[in-house]
Parts: C-alpha cells; sequence; structure tokens
C-alpha cells in the first residue's frame, strides 16, 4: 500500500518535463537565449511590430509586405467588440478584478461569434484573428467602465500597441512611447510551455474551441506566480517606498520565506533576455517623466537579489515601473500581459490542433488503496 512518504519519481511542477513538440518558441534557460520560430526576441525587438510577430506565431515564418498587410488589415477590421459584450460589462460589479472581467468577457465573445466554434485551421485562424483584435479593447473598456468614463471605440488607424493605450488613456501615445509598448507586446508574446500557454494547449487538445482555450489561458495568467506578478512588482515599490529600507525590507521577505516577486525564473537560471529590454525602458521612462525613484529602487533590489540569492529578475520586474510611468493602472498590467501572449496561445493552440493527440497523462497515485467502506453510522 501506498503510504504517501515515499520520495516521489514525478518532477515537482513538471520541472524539466517535455511534454509537447513544438516550432513556435524556445527558451534556453542556461544561456539566456529566446527565440520565436528561429528568430531571437533581440533581433525581433530591435526590427518587427507586434502584427509581424502574431503573423510569424500563427504561420511559422515572417510575412512579405502584400501578406503583412493584409494581416494588419484583418486584424484592425476586428478591432471592435461586440457592442453586446462590452454592455455586459458594464452590468459587471465595478470592483471586479480586471484579469477577472477579461476572463468572463473574453469567454462570451463566443456567444457573438456564429463561426468561432471550428477547429480546423480556417475557422480557427478566424477566431484567433478576432479574439487577438478584440482582447485590447475588452481590456481598456474595463478601466473606463469602472471609472465612469465613456468607452473608447478602436481606431482602425493605429497598430494594436497605439489603440490600446489610446483606448485606455483617451490620447494618442508619442510615437517613442508606442514603438516602446509595442516592443513590451514583441517581449510578451510567447514563451514555450509556460503555465498560461500550457493550459490553453491542454483545452486545445481535448479540440474545445479557440475560446474555451484563451479563456483557460487568461485564468492560468491571473495568478500572481505568473502574469500576476508584474502587478505585485509594482506594490512592492510603493509598499517599500523608500530607497534605503531596501536591504532590511529583502532580508526580513527573505527570512520569512516569502518570495520577491519579478526575480527568480523557472527556466532562466541568467538574465531573461525580455528582461534587458524592459530595463532599458524603465530607465527611459524615469528619464522621460524625471521621475528616477523607482527604477532606482528596481535596481538596487535586482542587485541584492543577485548578491543574497544569485537570482535575476524576469519579466515582470522591470514592466512594472514601466508601465507605472506610462500612467498605467496597476491592475491593467496583467491584462496587458494577456493582450500580447494571446498571439503565443492562438499560436500554440493552431499547433495543437493541427497535429493533434488528447493531452492525458497520468498522476503517480501515493494515497491508499484496498480500505474496506464503513457505513456512516460506524464512522
Ligand atoms: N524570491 C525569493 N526566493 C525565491 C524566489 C524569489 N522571487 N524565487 C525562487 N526563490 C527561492 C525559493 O524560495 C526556493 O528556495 P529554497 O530552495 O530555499 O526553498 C528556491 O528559490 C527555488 O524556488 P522555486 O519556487 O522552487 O523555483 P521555481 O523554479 O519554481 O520558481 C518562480 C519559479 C517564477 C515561480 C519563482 O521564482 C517565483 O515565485 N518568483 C516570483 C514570482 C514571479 O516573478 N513570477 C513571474 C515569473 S515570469
Amino acid at each position: 500500500m501506498s503510504t504517501g512518504t515515499e520520495s516521489s519519481s514525478a518532477a515537482a511542477g513538471l520541472r524539466g518535463v517535455v511534454a509537447a513538440q513544438s516550432a513556435i518558441g524556445d527558451v534556453n534557460g542556461e544561456q539566456g537565449i529566446l527565440i520565436y520560430q528561429g528568430y531571437n526576441i533581440h533581433d525581433l525587438a530591435e526590427h518587427s511590430t507586434f502584427e509581424e510577430v502574431i503573423y510569424l506565431l500563427w504561420n511559422g515564418r515572417l510575412p512579405n509586405r502584400a501578406e503583412l498587410d493584409e494581416h494588419t488589415a484583418r486584424l484592425r477590421r476586428n478591432y471592435e467588440a461586440p457592442q453586446q459584450v462590452i454592455d455586459l460589462m458594464k452590468q459587471y460589479p465595478k470592483e471586479s478584478d480586471p484579469m477577472d472581467v477579461l476572463r468572463t468577457a473574453v469567454s462570451s465573445l463566443d456567444l457573438y461569434d456564429a463561426k468561432g466554434q471550428g477547429t480546423d485551421r480556417d475557422a480557427a485562424v478566424g477566431a484567433a484573428v478576432r479574439i487577438t483584435g478584440q482582447i485590447g479593447h475588452i481590456a481598456a473598456a474595463w478601466d473606463r467602465i469602472r471609472n465612469g468614463k465613456e468607452v473608447i471605440a478602436p481606431d482602425q488607424n493605429l497598430s494594436i500597441a497605439e489603440n490600446f493605450l489610446y483606448m485606455l488613456r483617451g490620447e494618442k501615445a508619442d510615437a517613442d512611447e508606442a514603438r516602446m509598448f509595442d516592443i513590451a507586446l514583441i517581449l510578451h508574446a510567447d514563451h514555450e510551455l509556460n503555465a498560461s500557454t500550457f493550459t490553453t494547449r491542454v483545452v486545445a487538445g481535448t479540440l474545445a474551441d479557440m475560446y474555451g482555450c484563451v479563456t483557460a489561458g487568461i485564468a492560468a495568467l491571473a495568478g500572481p506566480l505568473h502574469g500576476g506578478a508584474n502587478t505585485n512588482v509594482m506594490k512592492m515599490l510603493i509598499e517599500i517606498g523608500d530607497p534605503a529600507k531596501i536591504d532590511a525590507w529583502i532580508d526580513q521577505a527573505l527570512a520569512e520565506k516569502r518570495k520577491i516577486m519579478g526575480i527568480g525564473h523557472a527556466v532562466y537560471k541568467t538574465e531573461d533576455p525580455r528582461a534587458t529590454w524592459l530595463r532599458k525602458f524603465s530607465k527611459q521612462m524615469a528619464d522621460k517623466k524625471g521621475e528616477q525613484k523607482w527604477y532606482d529602487m528596481s535596481q538596487a533590489i535586482e542587485k541584492a537579489m543577485l548578491e543574497k540569492k544569485g537570482m535575476y529578475p524576469n519579466v515582470d520586474f522591470y514592466s512594472a515601473s514601466t508601465y507605472y510611468l506610462m500612467g498605467i493602472p496597476l491592475d491593467i498590467y496583467t491584462p496587458i500581459f494577456a493582450v500580447s501572449r494571446i498571439s503565443g496561445w492562438t499560436g500554440h493552440i493552431l499547433e495543437q490542433y493541427a497535429n493533434n493527440k488528447l493531452i492525458r497523462p497520468r498522476a503517480e497515485y501515493i494515497g491508499a488503496r484496498d480500505l474496506k467502506y464503513t457505513p456512516i453510522a460506524e464512522r
């Protein structure tokens, strides 16, 4: 009989387990290299756009000019979420968490998409275009609705990055900020079998539709150990408040075995290549706003964690102070992650559908066996 005390043969958290074959992205945790479909993230951040990266993730190759134009136009035609979904959001409790709202509203998109349920390539790409186009409208609309402001309709002349900032803040971003945000979307687009992407593939493996898969992905992303970390980084910076308090704060957190948000990674054992860009953006925003405090504090925490634990910042660490100085509300950071990661999720779902096998692993049973049922009156 299993006692539950013997050592497990299953890797905790499935660390190091290869659970799928994929051509979409790869993380080299030792060397800190991230690639999408063969292209280094630094190259894409330098030269590409988020729209082009979406094409790459869905099609496995870079588009030519005509293909990119057609793909971009198709996304733009699908920027606007159904009015019924926005109207429904107006009924939600105003204090609702934006990730709960995003999950619920994206799930409800399914009800207004007569053609979104197929899992063949054409139907699934159609649904992917609509969700990817509309998710920014939903995420931005919620912040307006909860603050009693008019929902801003998407502008088809703007890129996904420009449009999101416009719909959220009510004014168009300048070119530098729009490009910075576009790169941030590129950096968050895919990350191999992270928890939310794995979730979408498990759901896709049952041949559930694109909306069901993405809804599950949003649920997984919301957790503080995954996409929710960026919001918590900013909360931590605000809580510490004073650069002079950093060392003592970290020592106490570590003594209490609390995790420092935005630090550490399940795969990277060196600098996360996305953090390299976001550190630069955090500094760029600090200079632009003339407010160095959050960048300086982040640098000090990064240094302390490297010295004390040999740990590096991940993607969420510097995105927090970057978004903060862009005037984005703290709890919208994780929805922004979803606005980007939708591209990787949908890419993985398309890949799963194209060569599907139900994902059904086994558990190592550690419970009791052969117990004899006792009638309730005798217990
Ligand atoms: N702060 C302090 N200690 C940390 C830490 C952090 N952010 N991340 C990991 N550790 C420590 C753990 O306490 C553990 O120490 P122990 O061996 O003394 O118990 C050890 O490092 C291994 O931690 P574990 O959680 O098992 O590693 P993991 O590979 O599962 O961690 C994360 C990956 C991302 C879940 C983890 O680093 C974390 O929780 N980070 C903060 C949340 C975050 O930023 N998430 C976004 C990820 S992109």
